[in-house]
């Protein structure tokens, strides 16, 4: 039995923020985030919008454009570092705001930019095992929960959501391979400190800023991010017994023009065919695969027969590859 992607979505805030707009509150400049990042503009969600917000508006696109309704999905899988709150996770205020049946729904929480990508590979074995149709989501509202005074990460990150519905058959895009791994002895040079067990949220942390100070030593985040990326694609081909000079688009996460770049570089593709849309939007974490798969679809930059390579990387470590053909 094969399985597929069904559908895709996206969902991007209407904000555009500037480089120039960031230079107002924090010493930078368009000149440096460009050059260092690659990244020009990002979306910002307005103060109305929460988590579930973005997350239903990608899911309900993936759902229609799968040819289904919400009462064909058995279960619906949630990859964010935002949630809505807490407790309970966020798939289950979309599970209530699609209309969805009383099925499985649940987050994959922490896993940071690979989250999606990951959910698509769960995704794949339980519709495997059951014959199900999974809603993947993978949302970030990231400038609500991050430092608006730290130029080291606030400049980086966007808002938006993306999503795929996951069920058998070839679908618009099979699944031919799936690689997933996790290296937790990194698990400090990227994360969010304060809020846990181990450092309770207080009134005293949150005075000093504490609870929105993300962790990132972002040099050596991106040697891993490019390593990581590159290896778990690499196995995904041999896996499927392709070759990188068979695959039509790399689909990276979008976290560093330069990252892209070096990813590029050591997969031996040529730059058209990695696909980019960093400059337009930043980094949105676990939103950052789907929506720029949902983007090159709609652009043609995918035609039918196309092998199509998806990786991530995220805190955690985290890594996921997935390869398709649409
Ligand atoms: O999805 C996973 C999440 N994280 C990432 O993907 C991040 C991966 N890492 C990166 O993308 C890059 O390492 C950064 C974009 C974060 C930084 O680029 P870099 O070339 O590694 O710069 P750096 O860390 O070496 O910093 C260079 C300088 C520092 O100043 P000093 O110490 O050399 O005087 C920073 O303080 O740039 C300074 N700096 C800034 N300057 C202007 C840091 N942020 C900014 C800023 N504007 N926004």
């Amino acid at each position: 039995m094969s399985v597929g992607l069904l559908g895709l979505g996206a969902y991007l805030p209407e904000r555009i923020m500037t480089n120039a707009e960031w230079a107002e509150y924090v010493d930078t400049s368009d000149e440096w985030i460009t050059s260092r990042t690659g990244i020009h503009r990002r979306r910002v969600a307005a103060a109305d919008q929460n988590t579930a917000d973005l997350a239903v508006a990608a899911a309900e696109q993936a759902i229609a454009d799968s040819g289904l309704t919400v009462a064909d999905i058995d279960e619906i899988i949630v990859a964010t570092d935002t949630p809505e709150v807490y407790i309970p996770d966020t798939a289950s205020f979309v599970q209530t705001r699609l209309g969805a049946r009383e099925v499985p729904a649940y987050d994959l929480g922490g896993s940071g930019c690979a989250g999606f990508v990951l959910g698509l590979d769960i995704a794949r074995s339980r519709a495997l095992a059951n014959d199900r149709r999974v809603l993947v989501i993978g949302v970030e509202l990231l400038t609500r929960l991050m430092n608006w005074q730290d130029r080291n990460t606030c400049v980086l990150f966007g808002d938006a959501a993306g999503a795929a519905v996951v069920g058998a058959g070839p679908g618009m895009a099979e699944i031919l391979a799936a690689n997933a791994g996790t290296d937790g002895t990194r698990s400090d040079i990227l994360g969010l400190e304060v809020g846990g067990t181990r450092m309770p949220f207080t009134e005293e942390r949150a005075r000093q800023g504490l609870h929105k100070e993300i962790v990132m030593h972002g040099r050596e985040v991106f040697r891993e991010a490019v390593r990581r990326m590159t290896a778990a694609s690499m196995d995904v081909l041999e896996q499927a017994g392709v070759g990188i000079e068979d695959v039509a688009l790399v689909v990276p996460h979008q976290a560093n023009q330069r990252i892209l770049d070096a990813v590029g570089d050591r997969l031996g593709v040529p730059p058209e065919k990695v696909f980019v849309n960093v400059h337009e939007y930043g980094n949105t974490g676990s939103a950052s695969v789907p929506v720029a798969l949902w983007e090159a679809r709609a652009q043609g930059r995918i035609q039918p027969g196309d092998l199509v390579l998806l990786t991530a990387f995220g805190a955690g470590f985290h890594w996921a590859a997935l390869l398709v053909r649409f």
